[in-house]
């Protein structure tokens, strides 16, 4: 692959390809000596034109860990401010040759519109409520080795999935592994339509959670909303918050996880975040290091082999 734009264009194979690379990135991650050369001598820059805590500082982290010169565009002191397009900053980067650029824009598609603009490889951080594919190979990383492998697991993806480029690239990447996914949210934030790729839906946390080996929360993207039905903080909690109770209809080695940010008290219980016993969102935090390695490692594979083709 040139780029990683989306779950869409990946096969089981590419996959299990990365994540295995991934799993070795994570041992080494651990250890004393984080550094590798897989990058070396290649730029990597990073715009982000919509906020992000861990998404950047792990793609930051994990350039700098092999090797690459990684540059973070600040969009906020950018010329985007005085007009210019997404097009046009790209193509001015590009002159400058980077060879990987890691983009989150608000507008789904955007990503996808700039890969096809540049001659570096692009990654998608994040577009609208489209995909981020580098969140649900985290996920899926998280829970191979939490449940020992990646397939005929029950999913439940709760909350706000109409805004959710998360629940998006979950609902690819964990159907195409071939795991059961379920829904639950409020209608008004389930897309209509879901059931046609392969997913169950519900409105009921306590039903929808019966029998699932992993509970994914999500957070109400109010963002994206832009003027439509915003649920009530305290009837949301009350029907689709994550406590000790509702949990307790999953299996009970079930994990809980949330790619953040989370808001709690809102969609979990702080107490349920925390659990160590229960929670893994420190270590998908862990694994997204490890998985963005392995992404711009295999891009760079690429890249230089084209290189040596047509030198
Ligand atoms: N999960 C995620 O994308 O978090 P950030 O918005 O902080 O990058």
């Amino acid at each position: 692959h040139r780029h990683l734009l989306g779950i869409e264009g990946l096969s089981q194979a590419d996959i299990t390809t990365l994540l295995d690379l991934a799993d070795q990135y994570a041992a080494q991650n651990r250890g004393p000596n984080k550094h590798g050369q897989a990058l070396a001598g290649l730029t990597q820059v990073n715009m982000f034109f919509e906020n992000s805590t861990r998404t950047q500082a792990s793609f930051e982290i994990a350039g700098m860990r092999l090797g690459a010169d990684v540059m973070n565009m600040s969009m906020q002191a950018s010329s985007i401010k005085k007009g210019e397009t997404l097009i046009d900053t790209a193509m001015t980067l590009n002159a400058m040759h980077p060879d990987l650029l890691v983009v989150r824009h608000p507008h789904s598609g955007a990503v996808n519109l700039l890969a096809s603009k540049v001659n570096c490889a692009v990654l998608n951080a994040g577009d609208g409520r489209h995909e981020h594919p580098t969140q649900a190979l985290l996920d899926a990383l998280t829970i191979r080795r939490r449940k020992g492998r990646l397939h005929r697991l029950t999913v439940a993806i709760c909350g706000d999935i109409a805004h959710s480029r998360v629940a998006r690239s979950n609902i690819l990447l964990l159907g195409r592994m071939e795991n059961r996914v379920r829904l639950i949210g409020p209608p008004t934030l389930i897309p209509t339509g879901m059931s046609e790729l392969g997913v169950e839906v519900t409105d009921n946390m306590r039903e929808g959670l019966k029998g699932v080996d992993v509970v994914m929360m999500l957070r109400l993207q109010k963002e994206r909303m832009d003027g439509g039905f915003i649920p009530s903080t305290r009837e949301y909690y009350h029907r689709f918050g994550l406590d000790a109770e509702k949990l307790a209809c999953a299996n009970p080695d079930a994990i809980v996880m949330h790619p953040g940010p989370m808001n709690r008290g809102v969609e979990i219980d702080g107490t349920i975040a925390d659990d160590i016993n229960v929670s893994v969102i420190q270590e998908q935090v862990e694994m997204g290091v490890a998985v963005r390695m392995a992404a711009m490692d295999l891009l760079a594979r690429n890249l230089r082999e084209k290189a040596s083709v047509e030198v």
